[in-house]
């Protein structure tokens, strides 16, 4: 079984995607994570990530880079929505995302592209999404928590900012899959999110 989950920065896709891995007992790939390695990359070759030849070198980040705690920082998350815009990079990336998706026994992935793209034939795919607003004050509590100063409305600029980059681009924006089956969070609590998804794929299968 193959369960694609879409949707847009600090929707719950990734919270979801991990709690129906575990449920489902299926291998999980966090695949902003890709992108969060070439932007990084391509940061520390001191690339300009707007130029694709210099994010098309960085495709190659060695798979430490994938353990680095920076990863996951709101800079490398920009850094990663202007690398993930060249059609090379998209490329560059596809066939690590693909051979884990039809790995036999099934998996779950989570980013952008997904039911779209990466697994069309997916058997269940979910599109993640929740207002600016709940998402943002989600991000922003999250990154209290981790004793980081940023203010409420920095973070609402920047997930706006990166929703237009990521709907707006050519190559495989975001959108949500024709069959996909949508759930917002907005209003929802994590355990109600995560019983909600649970529910979609009992209900799709
Ligand atoms: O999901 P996350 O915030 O980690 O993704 C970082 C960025 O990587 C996104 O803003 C998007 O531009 C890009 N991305 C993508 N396709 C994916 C996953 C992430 O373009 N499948």
């Amino acid at each position: 079984m193959i369960i694609a989950v879409d949707g847009p920065t600090a929707s719950g896709k990734g919270t979801i995607a991990k709690a129906l891995a575990a449920h489902f007992g299926l291998p999980h790939l966090d695949t902003g994570l890709l992108y969060r390695a070439v932007g990084l990359q391509c940061l520390l070759d001191g690339g300009n990530p707007d130029d694709p030849a210099a994010a098309l070198a960085a495709c190659t980040f060695p798979d430490t880079l994938l353990g680095d705690p920076e990863l996951r920082s709101e800079e490398t998350g920009g850094l990663a929505s202007r690398v993930s815009i060249h059609p090379p990079v998209r490329k560059a990336l596809y066939e690590r995302q693909r051979s884990f998706a039809t790995q036999p026994g099934g998996a779950v992935l989570d980013g952008r592209d997904i039911g779209t793209v990466i697994a069309p034939e997916a058997d269940v795919k979910l599109f993640v999404t929740a207002s600016v607003e709940s998402r943002a004050r989600r991000r922003f509590l999250e990154m209290q928590e981790q004793g980081r100063s940023v203010s409420l409305e920095e973070i609402a600029g920047n997930l706006a900012r990166r929703d237009e980059r990521d709907r707006g681009r050519d190559d495989a924006p975001l959108v949500a899959a024709p069959d996909a089956v949508v759930i917002d969070t907005s209003r929802l609590r994590r355990e109600e999110a995560i019983a909600a998804a649970i529910a979609a794929v009992h209900a799709a299968r």
